[in-house]
């Protein structure tokens, strides 16, 4: 009789597929995994837990993820559940050539692929350095598990002769200086081991904690992910908890996609202008919601960022740096203070909405995070501009671009690729002043490959000697979220696709204005057509994964997903595999 068995523990799981077969494939998958150690009770159908970690020596902002991954384990045991880590491909900005980006879609797949095809019921993200987040993002949201983000933090402060100094910021700022004579190569050799002291990911509100903001304002890590520092023990304990967090969500079934709605989406957007966030989040955002099937475009950017305040006086925007707010109070506390802009009912992985997680968020610092009364910044969200330049739209970050450039006519100075740049920018008979706008081509997704981040060119010393520090430049590449100017950026088509930039020269009159949002080259649609008729597309790669990504990879506009990835494909796997 049915009612007289006895009831099974746990409910049939998705690893239960593997570990709870009494036969030959249920020996090989428990057996070999026995060889770690494991008791043959861990196999009873409890969560299994995948902890997906881009631990690397070459991705240095995560070089501590292993002691992480110690504490998201004792969570997940506290839980009952049974935690396995596994290693993803690593992405570390600061090493990988020609750019982190070109394997960003790279590594999302070995994430998708990795969750697919194991016995796991729920997935731990271990996230830090720029691409190691959206990479992670994007191949377990085409899985759709039970899924929760945890951040790696940002490093301390840097500190150089008594004074803080932020992650590429600081590069940015001193290589300048270096460059117009006022900093010696021995000062500048000796910051170097004062800029980046802990463990972490860059302490500038740069990319990689900008994305730590997107996942926390996105509600798919716990409260106060986004900031507190890695070498503070409370990133452990975060860590902790999360790992007893994601064996709940695996029972109470809270997958990915109820977390990732449109709402969540437009909540992302509107922290990252209230944030003064990265614009590569624009390009991440869209893939992730291309991959969890939410309709986001880039139009969604401007139309609900644009207008939003930013209240972080945090470089590369302002002064201050992650430590700082962190102690000022987080993420939370910008959250509730843009309160009125958010769907409050947004779900996050605590089971609670944003709204109750942010309610009684306290600020300990209004020099840090100002009011939306009195912002650091008004209407400082990413605009995106358009115009027979850039027909898919390019964006600009205004609260990182000096007010007096943000309408400005003038000369093209153009530049075929990032190698003529560098050949020519420093040669005293460039004909380049500074009303001139620089344009750099051939630095897109396709055209790079991997959509580098070099749009913020480096001025011309004769220019930079004037005491001048900010010109008009635009490219179709990306740029560093530790870096500010007037920076045209992500212009789609990008040149490699045979988009209008491909065709400027030298002297054509270039137009920019950003509050009417247009950005125009002064050539007829006649001499664009003749212009056009002469253009030869570049070579694809012969071989190997530049040849699929420049095959595949679609424009910025879109976010620079392979077409066949847009999308997922579920958990299930039923073929055996043996
Ligand atoms: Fe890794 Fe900035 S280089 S976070
Ligand atoms: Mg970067």
């Amino acid at each position: 009789m049915d009612s007289q068995k006895p009831k099974p523990k746990y409910p049939f799981r998705r690893s239960q597929a593997w570990f709870g077969k009494q036969d030959r494939d249920g020996f090989m998958h428990r057996s070999w995994i026995k060889n770690q150690g494991y008791p043959h009770d861990e196999f009873d159908g409890r969560p299994v837990i995948g902890i997906c970690n881009t631990w690397s020596e070459l991705t240095p902002c995560n070089g501590h993820f292993r002691q992480l991954a110690e504490f998201v384990k004792r969570g997940v045991y506290e839980a009952g559940g049974f935690p396995l880590e596994f290693p993803v491909m690593s992405l570390g900005e600061t090493q990988l050539r020609p750019t982190a980006m070109l394997f960003r879609n790279l590594a999302s797949m070995d994430v998708e692929e990795s969750i697919r095809g194991n016995p796991i019921d729920g997935v731990v993200l271990l996230m830090g350095c720029d691409k190691t987040t959206p990479s992670l993002m994007m191949g377990a949201a085409s899985c759709d598990l039970p899924t929760i983000g945890l951040s790696g933090g940002p490093m301390l402060n840097g500190k150089f002769r008594g004074k803080d100094i932020g992650s590429g910021t600081g590069v940015w700022q001193m290589s300048e200086m270096v460059r117009a004579g006022e900093m010696t190569m021995d000062e500048f050799t000796a910051a170097e081991s004062c800029m980046h002291r802990s463990s972490g990911t860059c302490m500038t509100m740069g990319t990689a904690s900008t994305m730590a903001s997107m996942v926390e304002a996105l509600g798919m890590s716990l409260p106060e992910n986004a900031a507190i520092p890695a070498a503070d023990t409370r990133r452990n304990r975060l860590a902790q908890l999360t790992g007893r967090r994601i064996v709940e969500m695996v029972n109470e079934d809270l997958r990915m996609s109820k977390i990732l709605t449109r709402q969540a989406f437009e909540n992302a957007i509107r922290t990252n202008a209230a944030i003064g966030g990265s614009t590569n989040a624009v390009i991440h955002l869209l893939a992730i919601a291309g991959r969890i099937g939410v309709k986001l475009t880039l139009d969604d950017f401007d139309r609900l960022g644009a207008e939003v305040p930013c209240l972080l006086n945090l470089q590369p925007s302002g002064k201050y740096l992650m430590e700082d707010f962190y102690y000022a109070g987080g993420l939370p506390a910008v959250l509730r203070d843009i309160t009125p802009l958010l769907h409050t009912e947004a779900l996050t992985v605590n089971g609670h909405t944003i709204g109750e997680n942010i309610a009684d968020a306290p600020n300990y610092n209004r020099e840090v995070i100002q009011s939306p009364e009195s912002p650091f910044m008004p209407a400082a969200g990413i605009a995106v501009l358009r115009g027979n330049l850039a027909p898919d739209g390019a964006v600009i970050k205004p609260s990182a671009a000096s007010a007096h450039l943000l309408k400005h006519r003038g000369r093209a100075v153009v530049f075929e690729n990032a190698e003529d740049f560098h050949a020519r920018i420093d040669d005293e008979e460039l004909d380049v002043d500074e009303h001139c706008v620089l344009v750099l081509k051939n630095c897109g997704p396709k055209g790079y490959p991997g959509m580098a981040e070099v749009g913020n060119m480096p001025l011309p010393p004769k220019v930079l000697r004037k005491g001048i520090t900010d010109m008009v430049r635009i490219s179709d590449a990306r740029m560093s979220g530790t870096a500010y100017g007037t920076v045209v950026l992500h212009t789609s088509p990008e040149a490699a696709a045979g988009g209008p930039l491909a065709l400027v020269r030298n002297g054509d009159m270039i137009e920019l204005d950003v509050a009417a949002r247009r950005l125009h080259v002064e050539v007829s649609d006649e001499e664009f057509a003749r212009r056009r008729a002469e253009w030869v597309a570049p070579e694809v790669p012969k071989r190997g994964w530049y040849k699929l990504y420049v095959e595949h990879v679609q424009q910025a506009h879109l976010g620079a997903d392979l077409d066949f990835l847009v999308g997922g494909s579920g958990a299930g796997v039923p073929r055996e595999s043996h």
